[in-house]
């Protein structure tokens, strides 16, 4: 199946032409075309997303992105038409559902029309590991070899606006078994990077200063690391960054990012260990965007080693935000017959 993916919850606009073959137990995509437009350089005065200017650059980037894709996809028509239709912030969410609508009914009236769980997005993008390039074209391809292996497993889906731990069954069934209680791993990164003078987005920044640092230095807490459920909390690990900050005016930016960093990674790896323990999980399965993380992907493939699982997590560019991933997740919705209504909404939950 052809599916034309859009995205735009939050600040990067996204479009993707994928062509999806194998089912629920051979799922293979070839990823014909993955346009992503970030914003990032007009959010970074601000420190953070600010929702208008989102919606006003999707508005632009929209048609842009979508006139470069028709290129790609010629004369073929896509069987599904996706869109994210959350979480994320509304006004970005509502021009991408409303440039979808427009598009299906200018262009691609037959398309089965699917809105799309940007999580469910990041979960599935599992499936887009280790790419193997097609002998005739340069189009990534991403098969998945003998899936039911994988289960159970143990997702650890992370990013600026979520940090869950999800145990899942098959790729129609899972069940969240913890999550942050406040902040979200990637927003205590953007927000320990602002407290360092770093610029937006605070992950890759802190990650490129924790290279240089000492992760030892500065033993910041690993709140709820040895709690019994499978929650997390990041607000006090960024609260005592704040503290050090301002009572170390001298402090050393390297030794403080790779110390934050330290402990953001070992509380999320040990919880992602004592699950895929207590329910005997063959593989452990990391997405979001703060799957960027080396740090976070090297501890999480030391504790599936140390326990048997294997590791999987998506190829760089599908860390961050993009569309291949909503296409990925648009398949899954199409072969579980789960459709969502094409509204934008701020709040869904996976
Ligand atoms: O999934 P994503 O692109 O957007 C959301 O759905 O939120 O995730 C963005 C988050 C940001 O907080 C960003 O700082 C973080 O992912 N991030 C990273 C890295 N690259 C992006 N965090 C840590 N290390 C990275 N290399
Ligand atoms: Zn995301």
């Amino acid at each position: 199946m052809k599916i034309l993916a859009i995205e735009t919850s939050c600040d990067e606009t996204a479009i993707a032409f994928v062509e999806a073959t194998g089912g629920l137990k051979a799922p293979q995509f070839t990823i014909l075309g993955n346009l992503v437009t970030s914003q990032i350089a007009l959010h970074r005065p601000f420190g953070g997303v600010v929702p208008n200017i989102a919606k006003r650059e999707h508005l632009k980037n929209l048609p842009i992105l979508f006139e470069e894709i028709q290129k790609i996809i010629g004369r073929k028509k896509p069987d599904i038409l996706a869109v994210t239709v959350g979480p994320g912030l509304e006004p970005a969410l509502w021009t991408g559902v409303g440039f979808a609508k427009e598009v299906r009914k200018k262009y691609f009236p037959k398309a089965e029309f699917l809105g799309v769980n940007h999580m469910e997005g990041h979960l599935y993008s599992f499936l887009l590991a280790k790419a193997s390039k097609g002998k005739k074209n340069k189009s990534p391809s991403f098969k998945t070899p003998r899936v039911n292996s994988f289960f159970p497993a143990i997702a650890v889906v992370v990013s600026g606006g979520h940090t869950i731990l999800l145990k899942v069954d098959s790729l129609e069934k899972w069940k969240r078994l913890g999550e942050t209680r406040d902040d979200a791993v990637g927003e205590a990164f953007d927000k320990v990077a602002r407290m360092l003078e770093l610029p937006y987005p605070g992950g890759p920044e802190i990650e490129k200063h924790a290279k240089l640092g000492n992760a030892a230095a500065i033993p910041f807490p690993r709140p709820l690391m040895h709690s019994s459920d499978y929650d997390f909390s990041f607000s006090g690990l960024k609260t005592s960054v704040l503290y050090y900050m301002r009572d170390h005016k001298d402090a050393n930016k390297d030794d403080v990012a790779a110390s934050f960093q330290a402990a953001a990674v070992e509380t999320l790896a040990k919880k992602a260990e004592r699950a895929v323990r207590q329910f005997g999980a063959q593989s452990i399965l990391l997405s979001g965007g703060v799957a960027a993380n080396t740090a976070l992907r090297e501890a999480l493939t030391l504790k599936a080693k140390e326990t048997g699982a294997a590791f999987f997590a998506p190829s760089f560019e599908y860390n961050t935000d993009n569309a291949a991933m909503i296409a990925v997740a648009a398949y899954m919705s199409h072969l579980r017959k789960k459709n969502r209504r094409i509204i934008a909404q701020a709040n869904i939950s996976l």
